[in-house]
């Protein structure tokens, strides 16, 4: 007999928390402004969204959305290889690599496909790839279909990538080490150079995934390597357009060199259809009204730090986070949930990060922040916090 899923720990899990009503996950959003959103008629202040500088809404955004649609049609039903190369893509790839100070850059259709495909490319049978230990998920996967080694070393922590480089380079002909720029969950900002130093001594590559850095990080948001004035040493650099670039897709950039090879064998690139007109339109006004606007970064940086100021000042502990996520630190998986409902049911919609996305007993709340957000919302979210601490008893340290 075929054995079924609904016995696992999982499904278990899941029919837990519905009984007891604290499922936090696939809320169905009605209508959205960027920072609010309508939930069940209800409208809810959104602190959960990677939308850092809320142009979803940007009438400058929508209007070139709508009008590739209108010029190219809604997709473009193949592969880049083939029939699926719009002028518009390979525009924004120009204008991508001058933003990022790279050579060249290549969109692809989604962040994930990015890793997954320039990581599975580039580090082949004879390669390995040192891997922090709190990379995301899709960095993850992209080692599993990757041919070479990978070696983890401690998150962030720079003996022990020296360790790793020390114990396995000798051994391969490529060494590739690979990490997040701003790490999802808890904000923190890689130590960039001190891997570039390393990396140099030990003659590898270095990879950065900035999904959350791009749009954010440095000037006008050209990430974290732009932050520390390093893009020029950063072999191949990541980012997505499912974040600040208010849509899907993702880009990877560097050399010439290294993104010919990059095209020519990155799998997920090859053979998925392209990124959607709209989609190319959309991350390529977002450059020209980053571009032209600077108020847009005063405004999320403003905004940060109201919200930093606000957490401390109640008493929660958030990790010294130096970006737009601000994690909130609860301890139990249970309770992470029940404050995410309690939040929910007084309007404000933030997401429970518990384990295996971190260790046992070291469950938060992601909380990120936007340009677009207003005073009188982020007030509002203070509040409940507030009460919600009194109520709930969050502790005000990490134990
Ligand atoms: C660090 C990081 N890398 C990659 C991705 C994947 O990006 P996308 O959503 O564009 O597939 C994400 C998305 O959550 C991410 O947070």
């Amino acid at each position: 007999m075929r054995k079924s899923y609904a016995g696992s720990k999982i499904i278990q899990k899941a029919d837990m928390l519905r009984k007891h009503n604290l499922y936090p996950f696939f809320r169905a959003i009605e209508a959205s402004d960027g920072s609010t959103v309508t939930i069940s008629g209800k409208k809810q202040v959104m602190i959960g969204s990677n939308n850092y500088l809320g142009l979803t809404h940007h009438p400058e955004v929508q209007e070139a959305a709508i009008k590739a649609i209108e010029k190219y049609g809604t997709g473009c039903t193949g592969s880049r290889f083939l029939n699926g190369n719009l002028n518009l893509h390979e525009e924004l790839e120009e204008k991508l690599a001058r933003y990022l100070g790279h050579e060249q850059a290549i969109v692809f259709s989604t962040g994930m496909q990015t890793n997954l495909g320039t990581l599975s490319a580039i580090c082949g049978p004879k390669d390995c790839m040192l891997f922090d230990s709190e990379n995301h998920a899709s960095i993850l996967d992209a080692s599993r279909l990757a041919f070479g080694t990978t070696f983890k070393f401690k998150h962030n922590d720079m003996d022990s990538l020296e360790e790793q480089l020390e114990a396995n380079c000798s051994r391969f002909q490529r060494t590739i080490i690979v990490a997040d720029g701003v790490f999802s969950m808890t904000g923190d900002i890689l130590n960039l150079p001190k891997v570039i130093e390393l990396a140099k001594k030990y003659d590898a590559f270095v990879y950065v995934d900035d999904a959350h850095g791009l749009g954010v990080m440095g000037n006008k948001g050209r990430g974290t390597m732009d932050h520390f004035g390093l893009a020029d040493q950063v072999d191949f650099n990541m980012g997505t357009f499912s974040k600040s670039f208010a849509s899907i897709g993702g880009v990877m950039s560097g050399t010439k060199e290294n993104m010919d090879y990059v095209k020519h064998s990155a799998r997920s690139f090859m053979f998925s259809a392209s990124m959607p007109p709209s989609a190319v339109a959309t991350v390529s006004a977002c450059l020209d009204v980053i571009e032209k606007d600077d108020t847009i970064h005063e405004n999320l940086w403003e905004n940060v730090r109201f919200m930093r100021e606000g957490f401390k000042e109640i008493g929660f502990y958030t990790y010294e986070s130096k970006t737009p996520i601000i994690p909130i630190f609860i301890g139990d998986d249970l309770k992470a949930m029940q404050v995410t409902n309690y939040l929910m049911e007084q309007g404000v919609f933030c997401t429970p990060v518990i384990t295996p996305a971190v260790p046992k007993g070291e469950a938060l709340i992601r909380t990120s922040y936007m340009a677009s957000h207003k005073k009188e919302d982020l007030q509002y979210v203070l509040d409940v916090f507030k009460r919600a601490k009194k109520e709930m008893e969050i502790p005000s340290i990490m134990h």
